[in-house]
């Protein structure tokens, strides 16, 4: 069922990238969003698009402005977090060089906005100042997702609010304009939004899971990279609430250290999540979130056949190993 719209995404997106000059700065543009990825956020827009109108050709542009967008913001992304490996290949900061990985993100940034220009005036000045919103919180949750580790108390309503703006929005983003796309006001579609935010929170949450327990295999990403960096998720706060006095002071002490060779500071933070169920814990919220992201279906406008593609969709990212 996903297949189908993957396929027309990866067809159009072929269809729309040409080789342009400077080649040091298109290569590396290309190389990211060839890279593969899983293709949620424009799935997610053709699926709304479709469940709407009962046809999704017209969302290609939008679906295609939020993937460029996320690519973007994973080149720059991994610059901030310094990370080696995305979707098993070298980032684009290790395969080129960090100012290379800057102006191409600067780049995708910009030809993420022109997707839009093919809209009829209308709904082009509709979709603008969402995507614009989205952009912003982006950023914002971004920035408090760089702050967090310098901060002593984050408290598991701030985390909460980070995910949701620098992963979350972009979900709910991506649906609404689908919707949009497909026919529906910004007032109705409003529920294709809400459903993103439950639904990114929850993917957020199994994505920093899997920073820390997925298969180095398959996962794509380094594994610990999260633990490497101090970054304090969920895990951590999960850890820090129900740890014993000792393991309280491990788990900072270890995350007040940069050691060069970190290997055993993942294994013992690792450890750790997991002696206090911090690791039960996690999988326990992914699922309350995703049954709020079930619920959120059931205010969609749209036959029950249709919304059940939806759900389908939210429990396959739950299984999710990558
Ligand atoms: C990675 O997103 C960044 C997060 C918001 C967690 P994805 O896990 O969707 O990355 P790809 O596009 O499938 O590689
Ligand atoms: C990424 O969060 C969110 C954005 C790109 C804005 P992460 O830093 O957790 O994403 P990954 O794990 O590198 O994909
Ligand atoms: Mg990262
Ligand atoms: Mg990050
Ligand atoms: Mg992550």
């Amino acid at each position: 069922m996903i297949k189908r719209y993957q396929e027309a995404f990866m067809a159009y997106l072929a269809e729309q990238t040409s080789a342009k000059e400077p080649k040091s700065l298109y290569a590396p543009t290309h190389y990211i969003l060839q890279l593969g990825g899983k293709r949620i956020r424009p799935v997610l827009t053709l699926l709304a698009a479709d469940a709407v109108k009962g046809d999704f050709s017209e969302a290609l542009p939008a679906a295609l402005a939020v993937e460029i967008f996320h690519n973007f913001s994973l080149v720059h992304d991994d610059i901030m977090d310094e990370a080696p490996l995305r979707r098993g290949k070298p980032t684009v900061h290790e395969k080129w060089d960090v100012n290379t990985g800057i102006l191409s993100g600067d780049v995708m940034l910009v030809n993420a906005y022109q997707c839009l220009d093919v809209y009829p005036a209308k709904l082009f000045s509709e979709l603008t100042p969402l995507f614009s919103r989205t952009a912003q919180k982006v950023c914002e949750g971004q920035q408090f997702d760089m702050d967090f580790p310098k901060q002593d108390v984050v408290t598991r309503e701030a985390y909460l609010h980070m995910i949701k703006y620098k992963t979350a929005v972009l979900l709910g983003c991506a649906l609404q304009m689908g919707a949009m796309v497909g026919g529906l006001s910004q007032e109705d579609s409003q529920p294709f939004y809400d459903f993103g935010i439950q639904l990114g929170i929850a993917f957020q949450l199994q994505d920093d899971y899997l920073d820390a327990f997925g298969d180095p295999e398959t996962f794509g990403k380094q594994v610990g990279g999260d633990i490497i960096e101090n970054k304090k998720t969920l895990l951590y706060l999960l850890a820090l609430e129900n740890g014993t006095e000792e393991e309280k002071t491990a788990l900072t002490t270890l995350f007040a250290s940069q050691p060069a060779n970190p290997k055993d500071k993942i294994e013992k933070v690792k450890a750790i999540f997991i002696a206090t169920q911090a690791d039960k814990k996690i999988q326990n919220l992914i699922e309350d979130y995703t049954a709020l992201a079930l619920e959120a279906v059931n205010n969609f406008s749209i036959s029950p056949e249709k919304k059940a593609i939806f759900t389908t969709f939210s429990q396959q990212l739950m299984e999710r190993k990558l």
